[in-house]
């Protein structure tokens, strides 16, 4: 199996989305979730041939989204799901943000753990609930769920924790054992899981993905967010999926808005239905790419930048670096913008745990990886 190529960057610059158009054009943009790599095959044919067909209304996600996401589901973590308890969402935000209307809503709280996905902080007080902050636990091996502080927290009853699984951006896929004890008391406590597993496609060789809803028990108290969107770079195309496990949370989801299914994107569920069927070599190259890229970076960082400590991802192509020796809160960000004209995600903008770090995004080629790490070690260099 080869690697997957990646445009030189004069052809990256010609994309028009958010990663290529938020920064000047002498700026090596590392931030957003986007990655480099071309889309796959199966899914520029289902666009090309949508395309051909003028086929450009209102999304029909069902009942083929749900068949291609069990599909997918059962044949890569054993995990099966009945199509029917499937619901199509316009993005993991929304479905988020809609399901924590449906649970919370206003005098109710809601937990998640920080450093996670900033718009996280956003979600719950969209759906008119109240944040609860329980972060994770800075161990030797890396950042894990803090079992007896989300305990104490859901003695208090919160009406949901929004879990990130694998956790951007510490790069966690979380262990069977771990999560089975969030279960264990997510159901003491009655408060239901809403399990944000968009990068589960993304875990890495050496990790393995445990689906909450495989867990027992689960079925009950959690619900999943999964979406092609991360892993094959569709998030403009606005297709995620909410899985139920169970009628209890099957009812959740014939709570959510009828109106939902009209602002999924037509295009995003036709590539969805494409990555999740006949996705699978390209999905395999590409963690075979990231496999790459990651210990290319682990050799960089240990080279060129030793003061940056950090723990290789599981999943996903973010590396969330600690670069607290070159200073605090947005502080090594700003460095590098300014030194060294590359932006990265600022470390605070997932939560107080997050100052002095900051995230990079490795889903590119070599070259970019090298480029960037050697611009890091000048700029954060140069400010000592
Ligand atoms: C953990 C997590 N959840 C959700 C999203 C966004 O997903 P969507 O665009 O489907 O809302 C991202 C994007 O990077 C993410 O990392």
């Amino acid at each position: 199996m080869d690697e997957l190529p990646v445009a030189p960057l004069e052809v990256l610059r010609e994309r028009r989305s958010a990663k290529w158009r938020t920064f000047p054009p002498d700026v090596l943009p590392l931030p957003v979730a986007e990655h480099d790599f071309p889309l796959a095959e199966p899914i520029a044919e289902a666009l090309h041939a949508a395309v051909g067909r003028s086929d450009t209304g209102y999304a029909m996600a069902a009942p083929v989204l749900g068949q291609a996401v069990a599909g997918f589901a059962g044949r890569r973590w054993g995990w099966e799901i009945e199509p029917a308890r499937v619901a199509a969402v316009g993005d993991v935000g929304v479905g988020v943000v809609e399901l924590l209307r449906v649970l919370a809503g206003p005098g109710r709280t809601v937990v998640f753990s920080p450093p996670v996905y900033s718009p996280f902080f956003n979600w719950v007080p969209e759906a008119g609930a109240t944040t609860v902050e329980v972060p994770l636990r800075r161990t030797d091996d890396g950042w894990r769920l803090d079992l007896p502080a989300l305990e104490r927290a859901f003695a208090d009853r919160p009406a949901a924790y929004v879990l990130c699984s694998p956790h951007n951006p510490v790069g966690r896929v979380h262990a069977a054992e771990e999560l089975g004890a969030l279960v264990e008391l997510a159901r003491r406590y009655g408060v239901t899981v809403v399990a944000d597993e968009i990068h589960a496609p993304l875990v890495l060789p050496g990790a393995t993905f445990t689906p909450i809803l495989t867990l027992p028990g689960a079925a009950d108290v959690a619900v999943s967010l999964v979406s092609a969107s991360k892993a094959w770079n569709l998030a403009g195309l606005k297709c995620a999926a909410v899985v139920a496990g169970s009628a209890r949370t099957a009812e959740l989801l014939g709570r959510l808005p009828a109106d939902l299914r009209w602002r999924v994107g037509h295009f995003g569920v036709l590539a969805s239905i494409a990555a999740f069927t006949d996705g699978e070599p390209w999905l395999d190259r590409l963690l075979l790419t990231l496999d790459r890229r990651r210990s290319q970076l682990a050799g960089l960082l240990a080279a060129r930048l030793p003061e940056v400590r950090w723990h290789p991802p599981e999943a996903t192509y973010l590396a969330w670096l600690d670069c607290r020796r070159f200073g605090e809160g947005d502080g090594p960000r700003d460095a590098v913008l300014e030194r060294a004209r590359i932006a990265l995600e600022p470390g605070p903008r997932y939560g107080a745990p997050g100052s002095g770090h900051v995230r990079l995004n490795f889903g590119t080629s070599a070259e970019v990886v090298d480029t960037a790490v050697a611009g890091m070690a000048r700029a954060l260099r140069s400010g000592r």
